[in-house]
């Protein structure tokens, strides 16, 4: 849909928004009407440079050409029938994702938020039926994010942030332990623990990716005391650190890992990946969703996985990550620039980042703030040295402009 056919101004356009829309969003002030790669366009055709790929989505390029052309046939076939028949596109993805990760078994969900749903819930249902009713608890990482929904927000360990504020009471059984130190985890952990649950890279939390000695000790930890390891993937999984699934890098399994975002390449779908062992938890009945493995969704992560795969964008993300890394540290008031590659943050000495990112918009260049000190590039993995070089100049621009 563009402005021309609704026949509306840009002012008019907005004024929609505020009148009938619940916003809950700091605004970009631009229409983005149409968007190509590595760019956003607006309604007067102005291009965008796109450093934020739809908060971590469109990591094979926006509006992928392949993910559009299986969308628009997956719609003309068929579009949604909810799980009582067999589709196509759910079996054939379910052995692509499955074979490529290294998993025995998929759950289809919609977002990031509902697959931990349904991680901590198998994770639930698999202690309590093997270890009996009191094994339910799950302990997780300070400063970590796992989404907007009651368990999520629950497993996510900062109750005094934004997110949990005004929601209270989160659902119990969960405890936060910090983040690299495996001493504390082991600390938080009881005999009803059933579960470790943490991201490889604390993306929402500032950039933050964990250890060798401490994900390796995490792993052997959960063995050793007969406990799941759940590894949200929601952001970084997908090519997104420069490996398949960020886990791979550390050459450890999870028990259960959730992922969305990237997999759909811009249509809206998670999933579960587990063991076959711990999949048996979901029997029967046990869970559900009406519009989990929706056939065009399950179609558009086919062409985008494939895309994905087949141009190595992970390979990709890391000789890029380096490169853009490198040159974002000869930043002024840089403390420290933090990541895996192409999921990368910038730590400023002041509290400029909020700043940092108007003033990039101004000069269409797309990036996003974390805190009062972070900025955070989460670009389209298809990127090049050109576009880190473009996007590097005008940052340097804008920081040198606000701490002159
Ligand atoms: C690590 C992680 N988990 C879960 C979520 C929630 O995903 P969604 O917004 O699709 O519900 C996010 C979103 O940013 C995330 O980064």
């Amino acid at each position: 849909m563009k402005l021309r056919d609704v026949k509306l101004s840009k002012r008019e356009l907005k004024d929609l928004v505020s009148t009938y829309m619940i916003e809950t969003y700091e605004r970009f002030d631009f229409i983005a009407e149409t968007a190509k790669d590595m760019y956003l366009y607006d309604e007067n055709g102005e291009g965008y440079l796109d450093f934020y790929g739809g908060i971590a989505v469109n990591s094979a390029g926006n509006c992928n050409e392949k993910v559009v052309e299986a969308v628009k046939e997956q719609v003309e076939d068929i579009m949604h029938t909810f799980n009582y028949p067999y589709t196509i596109p759910q079996a054939v993805l379910a052995k692509l994702i499955c074979d490529t990760i290294g998993m025995d078994k998929i759950f289809y969900q919609n977002t990031g938020t509902e697959s931990n749903e349904a991680m901590i819930k198998m994770a639930r249902k698999y202690g309590v039926e093997k270890y009996g009713p009191n094994r339910f608890n799950i302990v997780t990482a300070r400063n970590g994010f796992h989404g907007r929904t009651y368990g999520s927000m629950s497993a996510t360990g900062q109750p005094d942030n934004g997110c949990q504020i005004g929601f209270k009471p989160m659902i119990s059984g969960f405890s936060y332990a910090d983040f690299n130190d495996l001493q504390s985890f082991k600390d938080a952990c009881t005999e009803n623990t059933i579960a470790i649950m943490i991201e490889p890279l604390q993306g929402e939390g500032g950039v933050h990716p964990a250890t060798q000695e401490f994900m390796r000790g995490i792993r052997a930890f959960c063995d050793e005391k007969g406990m799941l390891l759940l590894l949200d993937e929601v952001q970084t999984g997908w090519c997104r650190t420069g490996k398949i699934m960020a886990y791979m890098d550390y050459e450890i399994k999870p028990d259960i890992v959730s992922m969305a975002k990237a997999m759909g390449g811009g249509m809206p779908i998670g999933a579960i990946c587990a063991t076959k062992e711990v999949a048996k938890a979901f029997n029967l009945g046990a869970h559900g969703s009406t519009y989990g493995g929706n056939a065009v969704c399950c179609a558009a992560s086919y062409a985008q996985i494939n895309e994905l795969l087949d141009r190595d964008l992970a390979g990709n993300a890391e000789k890029m990550g380096k490169y853009f890394a490198g040159k974002l540290k000869e930043l002024p008031h840089v403390v420290e620039v933090r990541g895996k590659g192409l999921l990368i943050g910038v730590e400023f000495d002041q509290n400029i980042a909020a700043q940092v990112k108007h003033d990039c918009l101004d000069k269409k260049l797309l990036i996003t703030s974390i805190g009062g000190t972070i900025i955070r590039m989460i670009p389209p993995l298809i990127l090049d040295e050109k576009d880190c070089d473009k996007a590097f100049d005008i940052i340097r621009e804008v920081v040198e402009k606000i701490t002159a």
